[in-house]
């Protein structure tokens, strides 16, 4: 095992900070559209903000070597002019510092998921403009922290983001619109280019990925019906995201299907030949689960949708025609209480494929568990996450005796947290965060097994 494995856990700027309105910080789309369906949200989440201190001291004591964490644009930026908040910098140069007098490696994501409510009212991800609004705010990152950060990501997990807010609807801006879906999907592609256009061209230290919420696809048997469906889905699932960040090039058998549907003349010569020349250095994988598919049959596919709390179960709805079905239930699969399939051999797989295809250095930006747990416990007994983990972080190992070259590791997440959709009472944490009770922190028996696996050296049970 190399010693230079980075070992952590991950969190997102508007799921644990809190603060909503503090020190000048404007409001997130996250913000306005909770606020105004008078939802669960994060104003004050695990209040990250002023306790960051003791969370990231928490993570060294727990053996931890890294953190991933994001910025938050709307605490950077104040306004479409792109005027800087001095204030928000302050914030990171404090957490920043914090990380390095407690040995941890900052990994740090410029974007997940809260985009100014400013550049949402001028359309959001269907507007160009803020594709180049996205390049100024990841300079203004670059220019301010090159001296402490040298692990970027341009964005989270593009595929989920979009198709929740435009495709499914139950993410801000809440749209249904396959044709809208396509225009912000390639926007944001374009928009990581153009982010790591920003870093090469400024020559800032360390290396500049992208993180995809992975889902290696499998077919239900070996029919050639079968192994079509398995290619649209991987171009849906994946492709359009790996391909076009590792190789800088979108799956041509993807445009061609979507041209004869929908309008993609959006995409000029120009935006290909910026994709093409900034591809990324690392790929990011967050991985929960794979995606089984059959044959399309039914004259609709489905995809699973959550219109009723709940981010991954609930009414199916009918999306995109003809390509492929997803096989939602198999009888002889262990399910979480959030009906997400446990599948750990999907990510020994999945990362020899990934590999084989593009050659990137590999980290694993989450994996983890949601579960309800009752927190006023004195220790939160989660040998459910120590097995999910164990088992995960086994088939990362076996991928890497297969010459997969993966560099890190991040439970998701490092405490609990707000959880989109899902609220607070759906737990990720190694550290229990009492949302009752003063936000007090007390690690679970998770934690200490991490601690320990990671003394070990990535020894599982
Ligand atoms: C993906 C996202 O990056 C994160 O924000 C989310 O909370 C977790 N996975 C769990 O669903």
């Amino acid at each position: 095992m190399n010693h230079d494995f980075l070992w952590g856990g991950a969190t997102a700027s508007y799921q644990c900070e809190g603060a909503w309105k503090e020190d000048d910080k404007v409001k997130s789309m996250w913000d306005h559209y909770l606020h105004e369906e008078n939802l669960e949200n994060g104003d004050i989440a695990s209040d990250h903000y002023h306790r960051y201190e003791e969370d990231i001291r928490m993570m060294a004591e727990g053996g931890q070597n890294s953190y991933r964490f994001s910025l938050s644009w709307p605490r950077i930026i104040k306004n479409k002019e792109g005027d800087v908040n001095e204030k928000g910098i302050e914030f990171y140069h404090k957490i920043l510092d914090t990380c390095k007098k407690y040995g941890i490696e900052p990994f740090v994501t410029i974007y997940h998921w809260d985009l100014p409510q400013y550049w949402e009212e001028t359309g959001g991800w269907l507007n160009e403009e803020v594709c180049y609004a996205y390049q100024h705010y990841a300079k203004v990152c670059f220019d301010n922290f090159k001296d402490k950060i040298t692990h970027w990501v341009t964005f989270n997990e593009p595929k989920w983001f979009i198709c929740s807010g435009y495709l499914i609807g139950n993410y801000p801006p809440a749209h249904q619109n396959p044709q809208e879906t396509i225009k912000a999907a390639f926007h944001v592609m374009y928009a990581n280019a153009l982010g790591v256009k920003a870093f090469r061209e400024g020559n800032y230290p360390g290396n500049i990925g992208i993180v995809h919420s992975f889902t290696p696809v499998n077919g239900i048997d070996d029919t050639v019906e079968t192994k079509i469906a398995m290619r649209y889905a991987d171009n849906y699932c994946n492709n359009w995201i790996l391909d076009t960040a590792a190789k800088g090039e979108i799956p041509i058998d993807l445009l061609t299907a979507l041209s004869k549907i929908y309008d993609i003349s959006f995409i000029k010569p120009k935006h290909l030949k910026t994709i093409k020349e900034n591809t990324v250095d690392f790929l990011g994988l967050n991985y929960y689960s794979r995606t089984l598919v059959k044959p399309y049959t039914e004259g609709e596919t489905v995809l699973i949708v959550n219109h009723k709390g709940k981010e991954s179960k609930g009414e199916s709805k009918v999306i995109l025609k003809g390509w492929f079905e997803q096989v939602l239930h198999d009888p002889n699969m262990t399910y979480t209480e959030w009906d997400t399939e446990i599948y750990p051999k999907g990510l020994q797989e999945g990362l020899i494929e990934v590999y084989q295809r593009y050659h990137l250095p590999i980290y694993i930006t989450e994996n983890g568990v949601g579960v309800q747990e009752d927190v006023s416990v004195d220790q939160v007994q989660d040998d459910y996450r120590i097995a999910f983990m164990n088992d995960h972080i086994n088939a990362i190992m076996n991928a890497m005796d297969e010459g997969v070259d993966v560099k890190g590791y991040y439970a998701w997440s490092s405490f609990d947290l707000y959880s989109w959709k899902n609220g607070c009472k759906k737990r990720y944490g190694l550290v229990a965060v009492d949302f009752e009770d003063n936000l007090k922190r007390k690690p679970k028996k998770s934690y200490y097994w991490y601690k320990e696996m990671i003394q070990n050296n990535g020894k599982t049970i």
